[in-house]
């Protein structure tokens, strides 16, 4: 069947969120340590401890917003342990992830740091599972407090005298799990009460995020929103793409079979369903969609890697991961409305990392050459795509072969972004781009990710194996776009007026 589009130019609808494009950091394996934070006593080249490979390569993404501690390690975290001088810090055992040593080098200083190196904004996750109230609401005076105060004072002593901005604050995670196992009345009463400690000093206002539900628990959604959504500003939700079985065997990064391509285009592909059952939730306590949906953890979960440490969450990411986050975010693009943040989990060498390292080697991913195509739709009017595109078939199964989402920025440029998840065929596609005059005019130029194999991926031996390249399969022909998508690949066009 043709694949046909229908881009309506003239009717822009919400902005999208720059923040959808958010990252998440997590004291895990080798995320925070190795992968980030290196030490200044460091033979890799760093700042202040933070390496400068790792740094220009997120510089050049432009990370709106990164979240940090954790994950289940923030309901574990104790911020007084992680500032003051690096060797007085208090050592922990990081139980959530492999009951490895954690010596507290990187605390809120460091991470503070990180955020301005990097222009973006903090997003901090508090602890409510194992902390008090007192120590939530003293983290946030040491951090925004301008005057004098025990913690402002204390802070002023560990060398930091200005106070920082901090806009994003998430009061736990995960907490019907990793974060106190609770049932969500119990959680959204400590919610209202946490929140209620969470000050917003001078002129730092605070958003303040409920730690929300996991995957299709719209039970939790339902709750939190009827008992504490007057007491939000965003509620979140936590779903990974895992192939197979969570805990029967997940599927491997590399080498893995069809059927379980098939399988993880269908699995990243009910982030649509998930996100309009929810959002139809929250619409019936907020219509006015003043609390925004913040889809904090997402990405693909596999085995670990052979040999490695199965508490380090280290996987390899492939030409499969980069259709999940082209997926992923035209999913997001289309909830603009609703889902005013999201962070990819995670950032560096954990789950579907942006970049991997290995000593003072660093490698690319797939996943971060699709965030890097796709940053030009931060803070774009999204235009409304009518389509109807034809079905990738596999073994009587069926799913939409292709998906698209289009948004123009404030110059008036026009960005299109596609994906054909089907790993055989290639697709035709026309797209009319309604309410625009002089097409035959503009500039058209694109770009691509492709592969000809199914776990095509990165290795630090060959860093580029996967990488965008200039995209030809685009014409202007009848006063449409006309473009032909290799299989296993996702483009963005750009049409300059
Ligand atoms: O991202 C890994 C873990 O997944 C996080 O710590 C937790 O919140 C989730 O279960």
């Amino acid at each position: 069947m043709a694949h046909q589009a229908i881009i309506n130019v003239d009717m822009p609808k919400d902005i999208i969120n720059r923040n959808i494009y958010g990252h998440f950091a997590e004291h895990l394996g080798r995320c925070i340590y190795e992968g980030i934070w290196v030490g200044e006593d460091s033979p890799i080249s760093n700042t202040k401890g933070i390496r400068n490979d790792v740094l220009a390569a997120l510089k050049q993404l432009q990370i709106p917003v990164l979240r940090w501690p954790g994950g289940c390690f923030a309901d574990e975290y104790h911020w007084k342990d992680g500032i003051g001088p690096r060797d007085e810090r208090k050592r922990m055992v990081n139980t959530n992830w492999g009951g490895v040593i954690e010596n507290n080098h990187f605390g809120t200083h460091e991470f503070m740091l990180l955020c301005e190196l990097l222009e973006c904004e903090p997003y901090i996750c508090g602890n409510v599972g194992s902390g008090t109230v007192q120590e939530m609401s003293e983290w946030v005076e040491y951090m925004t407090f301008d005057g004098e105060s025990p913690m402002a004072d204390w802070r002023r002593d560990n060398g930091r005298a200005e106070p920082w901005k901090l806009k994003y604050f998430g009061v736990g995670n995960e907490n019907w799990g990793c974060g106190g196992n609770m049932r969500p009345e119990y959680y959204a009463d400590l919610y209202r009460q946490y929140q209620t400690y969470v000050r917003n000093y001078g002129d730092n206002k605070v958003y303040k995020i409920a730690g929300g539900a996991n995957t299709d628990d719209y039970n939790w959604t339902e709750v939190l929103m009827s008992n504490a959504g007057a007491y939000m500003d965003g509620l979140s939700l936590h779903y990974y793409t895992v192939p197979g079985d969570f805990f029967l065997g997940k599927g491997s990064a590399l080498g893995f079979p069809e059927d379980e391509w098939f399988m993880t285009m269908k699995k990243a592909l009910y982030m649509d369903e998930l996100i309009t059952k929810h959002s139809a939730i929250m619409d019936k306590y907020d219509p006015e969609k003043r609390v925004g949906l913040i889809i904090d953890e997402w990405g693909t979960w596999y085995d670990v890697e052979p040999g490695t440490n199965p508490g380090f969450l280290y996987q390899q990411n492939t030409i499969r991961d980069a259709l999940v986050a082209g997926l992923h975010l035209n999913i997001f693009h289309h909830h603009a409305d609703r889902v005013q943040m999201t962070n990819i989990a995670q950032t560096v060498n954990v789950l579907q990392a942006m970049i991997l390292t290995e000593g003072q080697d660093m490698l690319l991913t797939p996943t971060y050459h699709v965030f890097n195509m796709f940053k030009v739709h931060q803070d774009a009017e999204l235009l409304p795509v009518a389509s109807s595109f034809g079905a990738y078939e596999y073994e009587g199964h069926r799913l939409p072969q292709v998906t698209v989402s289009a948004s123009r920025n404030s110059a008036g440029a026009i960005h299109i972004s596609l994906c054909n998840i089907d790993h055989q065929q290639k697709a035709d596609l026309k797209l009319e781009l309604r309410g625009m005059d002089a097409l035959h005019s503009a500039v058209v130029s694109g770009s691509i990710i492709t592969a000809d194999r199914m776990d095509a991926h990165n290795t630090f031996e060959h860093p580029n194996a996967v990488q965008p390249a200039p995209f030809t399969g685009v014409a202007v022909e009848q006063g449409a776009l006309a473009v032909q998508l290799p299989p296993m690949s996702v483009v963005t066009i750009s049409v300059q007026p």
